[in-house]
């Protein structure tokens, strides 16, 4: 098939691209480079530098390529500003999202996988959580996933449109060449092992959580995993119902865990500062992964959190002029 990967310059969207070349799709990324990196789009890739916000960008890009599919990935993502700036959030992730689906139809591209958040669920009331736990965001982001998989539904239901949303937790981890950079980095393991590098204090943001040590625990996964569920999810989105899939790893780890994981992988005595809670943070998000593992047939091949900061380690370690500059 011939893919437009929105968002794949960006961190899990290039690895998405690059897993989709390999599995011998053709892949055509769209990216504003907000966040993305030119050089992170895989050479045998298209790439238009474009905003999918932009109706007249989008039907340009479709007219000219002819999609098979869309993999959805571009997005505001970080949860802390969609506390303080929501606006910016509906309108790129559930306006932008409504432009994109709209440009689709008029061209007749009736496949999309959408990258959305274990943040739809909120505060959990059971763990792990399964897709059919009640949804109650606790912050912008997690809605406008959550509303954009609902307005999937309604797409798939009155024109056709097949969809599947995967719900990543916290995607972590690098390939050989692929890795996490973000500016700001918001992110625990690239601040962890920046600290690492530079000796400046990771922040360990609450220790007053309701938790085994207080700080906040999540489930991390490796984002070559990640790239493996949407070449999955790919193959299946024409008849599959169930919509949304968890990806992670069932385990969840406190940030202070993290934090003695990345000191036992690097051999660095990793400084802290504590700090009073972040907004929008749930104390707990950890998945069960069952409906992936038998539906899309997924089976993560990096379950375990020390091989997932190893891999994020080394990447770091070859990228590292770009991390031991300015904070
Ligand atoms: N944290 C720190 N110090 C840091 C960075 C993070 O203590 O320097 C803590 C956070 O407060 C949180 C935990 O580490 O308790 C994990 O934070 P991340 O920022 O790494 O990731 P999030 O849990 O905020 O991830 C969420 C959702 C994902 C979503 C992602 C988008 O769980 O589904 O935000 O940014 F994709």
């Amino acid at each position: 098939m011939h893919v437009l990967v929105t968002g794949g310059a960006g961190y899990v969207g290039s690895v998405v691209a690059d897993a989709l070349l390999k599995a011998g799709h053709a892949v055509t990324v769209l990216d504003n480079l907000q966040q993305g990196h030119r050089e992170a789009v895989p050479k045998e890739a298209q790439f238009i530098e474009s905003d999918y916000c932009s109706s007249k960008d989008l039907d340009s890009a479709f007219r000219q390529s002819g999609f098979d599919a869309v993999m959805h990935m571009a997005a505001e993502t970080i949860v802390e500003y969609s506390t303080t700036d929501p606006r910016r959030y509906f309108h790129t992730n559930v306006v932008g999202g409504i432009n994109l689906l709209d440009t689709m139809l008029r061209h007749k591209v009736n496949r999309i996988v959408f990258s959305s958040s274990a943040a739809v669920y909120g505060e959990p009331l059971t763990a792990p959580i399964e897709e059919d736990h009640p949804k109650n965001p606790i912050n912008s982001y997690g809605l406008t996933k959550l509303m954009f998989e609902q307005i999937l539904q309604w797409y798939g239901r009155a024109y056709g449109l097949k969809h599947i949303s995967l719900r990543y937790f916290n995607a972590a981890g690098a390939t050989e060449h692929l890795g996490e950079q973000h500016n700001p980095e918001t992110h625990l393991i690239p601040n962890v092992l920046r600290a690492a590098l530079t000796g400046t204090p990771v922040s360990v943001f609450g220790t007053d959580y309701p938790t085994r040590d207080g700080s906040c625990i999540r489930d991390y996964v490796h984002v070559i995993d990640i790239a493996r569920a949407h070449v999955l999810a790919l193959q299946r989105v024409d008849d599959l119902k169930a919509g949304g899939y968890n990806l992670g790893n069932g385990q969840g780890y406190s940030v202070l865990e993290v934090i003695q994981a990345a000191r036992d992988v690097t051999g660095i005595d990793i400084p802290v500062r504590l700090r009073p809670r972040r907004e929008g943070d749930p104390a707990v998000l950890v998945a069960s992964s069952s409906r992936a593992r038998s539906e899309l047939g997924w089976n993560p091949r990096y379950p375990k959190l020390e091989p997932i900061i190893e891999s994020a380690w080394q990447w770091m370690r070859t990228h590292r002029t770009t991390f031991t500059g300015p904070i």
